[in-house]
């Protein structure tokens, strides 16, 4: 079949590298793309927002079926687009991934399906939500109701951090996404993503994972769209994990179904854990990035036949065959990043890396300028390797971030501390 992958990321380069594999692709379509994805895939310029022009290029590719990779093509439609004019498509509809683009809804969810998360408030006027703020006290977290590239998230540990953050809000710091504010209890414990698919109705576990936010060595500095990954998440024991399916998950496609808005997808349930009780902190309705990268090192060609099924709404009859294995990936990001950076520095040495089941440098914000690689984005790179230990993964993966030549690149040196 001719599949199509939208997207330009790491992420959507590592789906595309785990679909290529599997003997069913006969021609892999990458749009917008990367240096990487060209690699390995027929790249086509597009403009991931705008539904018409994907489907024209589904209709010219003659595309059997297509995988969104980002939240906001699919919070604009594109999914249902797609579907209406009988392309076979993995991503939710743009009702069912208000689970991403509305905090408020996702709040709504749970409070339906009784699945255990933070109290909350939710505020369209700035005084209402600083009484509220004033009356509760730090720590809180003040969230923006709709999508904000992951940077509509405030926790603030003291009540002026909280008033402050109001302030920014309400003075349009994340445009509309920021008409409504959640006010949320501020949760203790551990963090942990969760990756499942449904079709709707059924659910498919596809594993853990996580990821570390802040920019610098500690988890110190600015947040950023996540500077490293690893998985399996030991937090996410199989009691953690069956609680989270049982209470949270599965309550939550049933709602959805209930109100005639399935979800069919990717569900990426973030969670706080705490004495072994999972709570939900948020949904995303795609792969997370570089999360994705870990996971697709890790099942490869297998995730065709699962995307597949969850499309064609055959997920109770699939499987995820796993190995007691880890993946680890590193983002080489800009130097400035999550600030501003550089563009069009040249990357050297990547072609003397390996490049197999074990070991995949998958590439973000790069393009190839004749036979020189240049770096076009803030995070760049995502250097993925597995191992039957997590030691072993991270070394290899750390091995391969050694040889490559990029000096105006940074990275963590500590991903992954909390699994050693
Ligand atoms: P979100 O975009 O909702 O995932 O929030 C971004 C980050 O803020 C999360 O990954 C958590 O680290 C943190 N966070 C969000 N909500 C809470 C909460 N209620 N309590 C503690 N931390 C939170
Ligand atoms: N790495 C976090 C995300 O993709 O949202």
């Amino acid at each position: 079949m001719n599949i199509l992958v939208l997207g330009s990321g790491g992420r959507e380069h590592a789906l595309a590298w785990a679909v290529k594999q599997n003997p069913k692709c006969d021609r892999l379509v990458c749009a917008p793309g990367n240096a990487g994805m060209a690699a390995i895939a027929d790249c086509v310029a597009v403009d991931v927002m705008d539904n018409d022009a994907v489907l024209a290029l589904c209709q010219a590719e003659s595309i059997d079926f297509a995988i969104i990779g980002a939240e906001n093509p699919l919070a604009n439609g594109v999914a249902d687009v797609l579907r209406a004019a009988g392309i076979l498509t993995f991503g939710p509809s743009k009702a069912a991934a208000e689970l991403e683009s509305s905090k408020a809804f996702t709040k709504e969810i749970c409070d339906a399906c009784n699945a255990p998360t933070a109290a909350y408030a939710r505020f369209t006027e700035l005084n209402a939500a600083k009484a509220y703020v004033t009356e509760q006290g730090a720590p809180i977290v003040i969230k923006a109701d709709g999508l904000a590239a992951g940077k509509g998230v405030i926790v603030a540990m003291e009540l002026q951090d909280a008033l402050n953050g109001l302030d920014d809000i309400f003075d349009g710091a994340f445009g509309d996404a920021g008409a409504e504010v959640v006010i949320e209890e501020f949760m203790d414990g551990e963090e942990a993503s969760f990756f499942i698919l449904s079709d709707g109705k059924n659910i498919l576990p596809m594993g853990t994972a996580q990821d570390h936010k802040r920019a610098y060595d500690g988890d110190k500095g600015p947040n950023t769209g996540g500077m490293g990954a690893y998985s399996p998440a030991p937090v996410m024991t199989d009691a953690v994990t069956q609680k989270a399916l049982d209470e949270i998950i599965q309550p939550t496609i049933d709602e959805m179904a209930r109100r005639g808005t399935p979800f069919q997808g990717v569900l990426f349930a973030g969670f706080m854990i705490k004495d072994g009780q999972p709570r939900l902190v948020e949904y995303n309705v795609r792969f997370g990035d570089p999360e994705c990268q870990t996971l697709m090192m890790r099942l490869g060609a297998q995730v065709l036949d699962a995307l597949l099924a969850c499309a064609e709404e055959r997920l109770a009859d699939a499987q995820i065959h796993w190995a007691n294995d880890h993946a680890v990936s590193i983002v080489l990001a800009a130097k400035g990043y999550p600030g501003s950076y550089d563009k069009g520095t040249e990357i050297k040495a990547l072609d003397a890396l390996p490049s197999d089941s074990k070991n995949m440098v998958f590439h973000a914000g790069t393009k190839t300028d004749g036979d020189r690689l240049l770096a076009v984005g803030g995070r760049v790179l995502n250097v993925t390797a597995r191992g039957d230990s997590f030691k072993e993964a991270r070394d290899r993966a750390y091995a391969m971030v050694d040889l490559i030549n990029w000096p105006e690149g940074f990275h963590r040196k500590d991903i992954g501390w909390r699994a050693l």
